[in-house]
């Protein structure tokens, strides 16, 4: 009697398992690099800090400071490039002596094949090194159930306008 339940209990979960893997299809893997166009500036920003009871002037070197931002995320390295998503979440600096940035921001398309789809961003980023690197935690859309990583390099800074491209390649599966 035992074995029999054992057994029933088997197939049940085999028939789930087979179910659930025919809906969801196969493991896919998607590979973008797109550009975040960040402007820290006052006028048009897209990144604030968080007012806080002690804040000065933006500095992402002291602990706890907190940041929004809603960057346009283009296609191409160029200013004037199509945007397809906005970088759109928060940021924390995380590290008692201001290296890490503790990162929680969604990718939202806007445009081109994955409009209306997400790519959920999360970790601790070391803020001042050439190459960061983040996890890819969750996605919706097309990006359901995914899992990853995503890097940042920046690679164009101008003072004059606290203007930054900043390069990011996304490594994804999802289903
Ligand atoms: C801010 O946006 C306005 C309206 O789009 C534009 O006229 C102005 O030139 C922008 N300022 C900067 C510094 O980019
Ligand atoms: C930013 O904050 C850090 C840590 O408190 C401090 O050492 C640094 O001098 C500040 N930078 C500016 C430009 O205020
Ligand atoms: C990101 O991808 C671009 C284009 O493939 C490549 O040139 C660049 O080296 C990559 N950056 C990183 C940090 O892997």
């Amino acid at each position: 009697m035992a074995s029999n339940k054992i057994t029933f209990a088997s197939i049940l979960f085999l028939t789930i398992f087979t179910y659930s893997n025919a809906k969801l299809g196969h493991l896919k893997e998607t590979e973008l690099s797109v550009y975040y166009q960040d402007y820290s500036g006052s006028q048009n920003a897209t990144v604030i800090e968080i007012p806080g009871p002690s804040n000065g002037a933006l500095n992402f070197s002291r602990f706890g400071a907190m940041f929004c931002t809603d960057d346009p995320i283009t296609v191409g390295f160029e200013e004037g490039s199509a945007v397809i998503a906005r970088g759109r979440g928060l940021y924390v600096t995380s590290a008692l002596d201001g290296s890490n940035t503790h990162v929680m921001l969604s990718v939202v398309f806007i445009d081109g094949e994955y409009k209306g789809s997400t790519i959920e961003l999360y970790g601790s980023d070391k803020q001042f090194e050439k190459v960061r690197e983040v996890a890819v935690v969750g996605g919706t859309g097309k990006f359901r159930l995914a899992r990853g990583y995503a890097t940042f390099e920046t690679l164009y800074f101008d003072t004059g306008r606290s203007h930054a491209i900043i390069q990011s390649n996304m490594t994804i599966l999802h289903y």
